[in-house]
């Protein structure tokens, strides 16, 4: 029988405890050292095999007790293994900062770790005590308006969410039922790589990626390199102002996550004058449950982390019928929540 009642804990729980909360203290220090690795290109260089950190540190250029220190602390976080002192191994988790691997997160990690967002959670007060977007107020401008003046910022930023809808796009493709023919518009659609997926199993369908200028700066390259330049446009603009005309299907991933409830109005007011009656708009992103739980974290970190940087912010399947009802939408589906990280709702233009 327990000697403590329900109330209470051991000293050994009190000692867990009090090391669960250390660890989740620290996780930033994690974190960083995780977007240091990969851009220092750690994983590509352990690979499949083991590498010492005296090869590593030589091939990186960097301070070897100080990269072994690095690399003890990743074996910590579950992303690296020690198998003898000062050699290295990857593991499942951390194969993915590879850049070959098939769902790579290297530059993911990459941007995580870039003043971008760095700087933006250093004014995590500024957001709480104003409710203002931190970046703004330590860059002066808006993300997107940043990374328009920033080529390489925004290069990073484009690839990393590619890494994100490469590994979605696959999914979505085959799980979504997509026509057969006709006209795929992806809005906000950067490098293109979500159309790429999709067109590759419609052979007789068409695309139009539509986003910024800085936005859509790689897509024709991934268009090109697919084979699918001439199945699909790319066209620069602004969905706050217009959107293409001509599509027979809108798809809007990873966007509303972006901007607050009244730019987001304003996106779909955009697209309910500019498209046609007949067509069907997907939105595809996060739907987060009702009340908070454990069971999806990175719904919670990406709702927060918009708080800070664009002033978006993540949504319930209420919201979002909310916003699309004000809108002139009616909504015809709501995906399973439960059958992965990202969810479809499918909206028509409402008869007037
Ligand atoms: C979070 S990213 C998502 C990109 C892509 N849909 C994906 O899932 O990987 C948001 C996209 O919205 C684009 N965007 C921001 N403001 C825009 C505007 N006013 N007009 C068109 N696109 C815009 C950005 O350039 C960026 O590509």
């Amino acid at each position: 029988m327990s000697s403590t009642t329900p109330h209470q804990v051991s000293s050994t729980d009190k000692l867990d405890l009090r090391a669960a909360l250390i660890e989740r203290i620290g996780g930033y220090m994690t974190a960083h050292s995780i977007g240091v690795a990969a851009e220092l290109g750690l994983a590509d260089l352990i690979g499949t095999g083991t590498r010492t950190s005296g090869e590593l540190a030589e091939e990186t250029q960097t301070h070897e007790p100080s990269l072994r220190r690095l690399l003890r602390l990743l074996v910590a976080g579950g992303i690296t293994t020690e198998s003898r002192p000062g050699h290295f191994a990857l593991t499942e988790i951390g194969s993915q900062l590879r850049a070959d691997s098939p769902g790579s997160l290297k530059n993911f990690a990459r941007m995580f770790s870039d003043p971008l967002f760095l700087t933006s959670w250093q004014g995590l007060r500024h957001t709480l005590s104003s409710g203002e977007r931190a970046f703004d107020h330590a860059y002066g401008v808006g993300v997107y308006d940043h990374l328009a003046q920033h080529p390489e910022t925004s290069a990073l930023f484009n690839e990393a969410m590619s890494e994100e809808s490469r590994y979605s796009a696959g999914q979505l493709a085959s799980g979504y039922d997509f026509p057969a023919t006709g006209t795929l518009v992806d809005l906000g659609g950067g490098d293109g790589t979500l159309l790429t997926a999709i067109l590759r199993s419609r052979p007789g369908l068409r695309g139009i990626v539509f986003d910024s200028a800085s936005g859509v700066a790689e897509a024709p390259a991934t268009l090109s390199k697919a084979g699918l330049a001439d199945r699909c446009e790319v066209q620069a603009g602004d969905f706050f102002r217009s959107v293409p005309g001509d599509g027979d299907i809108y798809i809007i991933k990873s966007v509303f996550q972006d901007w607050g409830d009244e730019e987001s109005r304003a996106i779909l007011r955009t697209c309910r004058a500019h498209m046609p009656a007949s067509a069907t708009l997907l939105i595809v992103g996060t739907v987060l449950p009702e009340t908070a739980d454990t069971s999806a974290p990175v719904m919670f970190l990406t709702d927060a982390n918009m708080m800070v940087t664009t002033g978006g912010c993540e949504r319930t399947e209420s919201e979002f019928r909310a916003l699309l009802e004000e809108t002139g939408f009616t909504v015809e589906a709501v995906g399973d929540r439960d059958a992965g990280p990202l969810s479809v709702i499918q909206a028509v233009p409402a008869s007037a």
